[in-house]
């Protein structure tokens, strides 16, 4: 029976490689994650969702999979897998795995079959050309690859060791609905599907996202694998907007549970490109934040998140990560998403505040986003000042250094060698600490998960954008037949006078983020009122 379980749950985001290092070789694992579901119970969420863990060279840490039916060596095995799986179900946890099936790695069989030319039946499980046109790869430079031997291209809209698959051959479709219903057959508790908008390409009319086809190969997806199951499914959507939101997370259920789009993230850059910075407006979140929760209502779903792992720290982003306000802002930041409607993920480390962890130098960069933008830039004559300024706004190894479990060298994630270098702040920033004060973030989110499973007003509830008269503080009221909440907080570093447009009288204080009361509104002050 499908029970839309994920509309009132919480969703967690666990990065494999920097969660939890179980052998000590510097690189988080499988029993890592295992140890620490007692912490993640106490949080209060209901499902994880993994970053992929499946075979992989890891150009692209695993995003680049050589087998879908296996786990990669350093982070443990299948035994490991399906241990993790059962232990989360006793925790209450559900496991959503990443699926990534847009492309694989060029290391996987199937490509190293299509190399050995046209007549190889798995030729044609991918997309090639006899000449390159002009699309471009995510990670910079052209998105087709020359291969002598075959006098052919080709296409990679990622990594050059991430060749996409031909969705055109039915059988790529069936090797991945077989593949995806191994992992339904092993319980666990949905998929999140990697750029899943662009596997409907038509590269020679230069269509990569939202093709023609795309919503049909995302429906019969759905009816050879999950359609018939319980599970949550979120479609990665980078181009999705309100109208095709409503077809992916249809409520029929023929599609995805939801999208997880990027408009609010889309705003703080001049042009398409996320490393031309430009300074946040407050306001423009809000109305793009107002849109989706209107929008939607009865007729699709939201994913409601700041940051992940191809995103920097939310405080270093939409807060202050340098000082006093660090939890203050990142308080008022939880209590703003929480109360909307949609479906909530922490990414790992956001609980307890994490930052980014700023490089002097490309050379301590892992990424390759990063590293093959800053060629290409430097090559093109920018600054490497502005290019490090870029990659310390936006770069993605900023939510990727290692969780910060306490204060001893290695932080509690290893007690190696750290793949990626730690952020030096755990001595004093780390979940040990956070535990340790009733006051710190961390229970701020424990009761915001709370309060979603007390009031279904918050995942489900009517959405109205309240004005305040001031450009730095959003409000909003949220309501259903039983509950009415009204929501303000402060975006900005000062003191804002505000104006509500709406009466509250009759409203009672609810949750604040500060620990007294003012008649102004502080730095990142957040409230929350309940009729
Ligand atoms: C998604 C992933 C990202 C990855 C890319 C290619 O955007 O979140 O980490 O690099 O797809 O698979
Ligand atoms: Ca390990």
């Amino acid at each position: 029976m499908k029970t839309d379980w994920w509309k009132n749950a919480v969703l967690y985001q666990i990065y494999p490689r920097s969660f939890q290092d179980s052998n000590g070789d510097g690189i988080g694992d499988l029993k890592g994650i295992t140890s620490r579901l007692p912490y993640l119970a106490k949080l209060g969420i209901d499902a994880i969702w993994l970053s992929p863990v499946y075979k992989s060279p890891m150009d692209d840490n695993g995003y680049d999979i050589s087998d879908y039916e296996d786990i990669a060596p350093e982070f443990g095995t299948l035994a490991d897998m399906e241990e993790l799986i059962a232990e989360g179900h006793k925790h209450g946890i559900k496991m959503v795995m990443d699926l990534v099936l847009n492309h694989t790695s060029d290391e996987h069989p199937w490509f190293q079959e299509a190399l050995k030319g046209p007549d190889n039946p798995y030729h044609d499980y991918y997309v090639w050309a006899d000449e390159p046109n002009e699309l471009t790869s995510a990670f910079s430079g052209s998105a087709w690859e020359y291969v002598p031997h075959l006098n052919k291209y080709y296409l990679h809209l990622f990594s050059v060791k991430q060749p996409d698959l031909n969705w055109k051959n039915p059988k790529v479709k069936e090797e991945i609905y077989d593949m995806i219903n191994f992992w339904l057959d092993k319980g666990v508790g949905g998929f999140r599907l990697d750029v899943i908008d662009l596997i409907g390409k038509e590269p020679d009319q230069l269509i990569t996202a939202d093709g023609p086809e795309l919503h049909n190969l995302i429906k019969e997806l759905n009816q050879a694998t999950f359609g018939s199951h319980d599970v949550v499914t979120v479609g990665e959507t980078w181009s999705a907007n309100t109208d095709n939101a409503k077809l992916y997370s249809n409520p029929d259920g023929s599609e995805f549970s939801m999208v997880f789009q990027f408009e609010h993230i889309l705003l703080d850059q001049k042009g398409p490109d996320k490393w031309d910075l430009a300074p946040l407006k407050p306001a423009d979140l809000h109305a793009v934040m107002s849109k989706w929760q209107t929008e939607l209502v009865g007729k699709g779903w939201n994913s409601l998140f700041w940051d992940n792992h191809d995103l920097p720290r939310a405080i270093s982003r939409f807060g202050d990560d340098s000082s006093a306000y660090r939890e203050i802002s990142g308080k008022m930041l939880a209590i703003y998403l929480h109360f909307l409607s949609g479906t909530p993920y922490i990414y790992q480390g956001e609980e307890i505040g994490m930052v980014n962890y700023p490089i002097a130098d490309i050379s301590e960069a892992d990424d390759i986003e990063s590293r093959n933008m800053y060629a290409e830039r430097i090559a093109a004559g920018y600054s490497k000042e502005d290019l490090l300024r870029s990659i310390n706004t936006k770069g993605r190894d900023n939510a990727r250094r290692p969780v910060q479990w306490s204060s001893e060298p290695g932080a509690g994630f290893t007690t190696g060698t750290p793949w990626l270098a730690i952020h030096e702040n755990h001595s004093w920033l780390n979940v040990e600490n956070a535990l340790a004060d009733e006051h710190s973030l961390f229970y701020t989110y424990q009761e915001l998960i709370r309060h979603r499973k007390t009031y279904p007003c918050l995942a489900q509830g009517q959405y109205e954008r309240l004005e305040a008269g001031n450009p730095q503080v959003l409000a909003y009221r949220k309501f259903d037949e039983n509950d009415e909440f009204i929501v303000i907080v402060n975006f900005g570093k000062g003191d804002q006078a505000y104006q509500l447009d709406y009466d509250i009288s009759d409203y009672e204080f609810f949750m604040q983020n500060y620990a007294d009361q003012s008649t102004k509104l502080r730095p990142y002050e957040a409230l929350v009122f309940k009729k």
